[in-house]
């Protein structure tokens, strides 16, 4: 687990990136209840964040980032809640689009993308085609995303696909086993390559759902920083937290 305690770092001093970096975006609401703010306020403010920190990430070699911005969960939470979230994102997206046109950040998503309302899943397919051919950053927005539904969904694909194997007299085929491979051909996030750093600001110590398949050797940052104030600064932090981590995917040290 890492702590707050470290000083400034340079980014100079950080010779390895990891390939892709999640983040569970939390803490919004204390943030805002701390500032005698409405929780929407806190969106706002996490979304001003999460723009900021986009600006850091794109001049990094990292070329994946993932982001929790809506869970299967979310839905529970008071329909005011769930609707500013929903409308902060429709704004988000329309200011953004041609600053990541022009900073080359492609926007893509993850998650049961057709339960969103109709307005957003029209913006979402604007953005997404908008910046198709960027290349500097891919940024995923995980939105109605949830692991479990992830898994379930890849494992209904997989059954179909074997039934209709059946149907054409391909018994062999229908039969065979699923391979790492194959079962990842169908998780939402496919063809993004596994989660090598995991973020999650807002004091939890918990994966929430998020990324579970892709996170089987992530390596696990914590910090008590509330997500409005997670910054570059923050993000040197956890980077330089990564760099020193001795990754053996279950092997013995060189
Ligand atoms: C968790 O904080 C955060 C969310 C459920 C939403 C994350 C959304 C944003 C950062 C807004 C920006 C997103 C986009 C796509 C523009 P919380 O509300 O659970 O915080 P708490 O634990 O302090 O209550």
């Amino acid at each position: 687990m890492a702590s707050d305690a470290h000083p400034e770092i340079e980014l100079s001093s950080i010779k390895t990136f990891p390939v892709h970096v999640a983040i569970v975006m939390d803490g919004n609401g204390r943030w805002a209840k701390n500032k005698g703010l409405s929780r929407s306020e806190g969106h706002r403010a996490g979304g001003e964040a999460l723009d900021r920190l986009l600006d850091f990430v794109v001049t990094l070699p990292i070329p994946f980032f993932s982001l929790y911005a809506f869970s299967t969960e979310n839905w529970k939470r008071p329909v005011s809640e769930v609707q500013a979230l929903w409308d902060l994102m429709n704004e988000f997206f329309e200011k953004r689009v041609d600053h990541c046109i022009q900073k080359g950040i492609k926007i893509r998503a993850s998650g049961d993308v057709s339960k969103l309302p109709l307005l957003n899943r029209k913006v979402l397919k604007r953005v997404i085609k908008k910046t198709e051919n960027c290349s500097h950053l891919t940024v995923n927005f995980c939105l109605n995303y949830g692991s479990r539904d992830e898994i379930l969904h890849a494992a209904e694909k997989i059954m179909q696909e074997r039934l209709e194997f059946y149907k054409n007299g391909q018994k062999n085929k229908a039969e065979e086993s699923i391979t790492e491979e194959e079962f990842e051909k169908y998780l939402y996030t496919h063809p993004i390559p596994p989660v090598d750093l995991f973020l999650r600001p807002g004091g939890e110590k918990r994966i929430s759902n998020f990324l579970l398949w892709q996170s089987a050797y992530a390596e696990l940052y914590f910090t008590d920083k509330l997500f409005p104030d997670f910054d570059q600064n923050e993000m040197l932090k956890a980077l330089a937290w990564f760099e020193g981590r001795d990754r053996r995917y279950g092997s013995l040290s060189e």
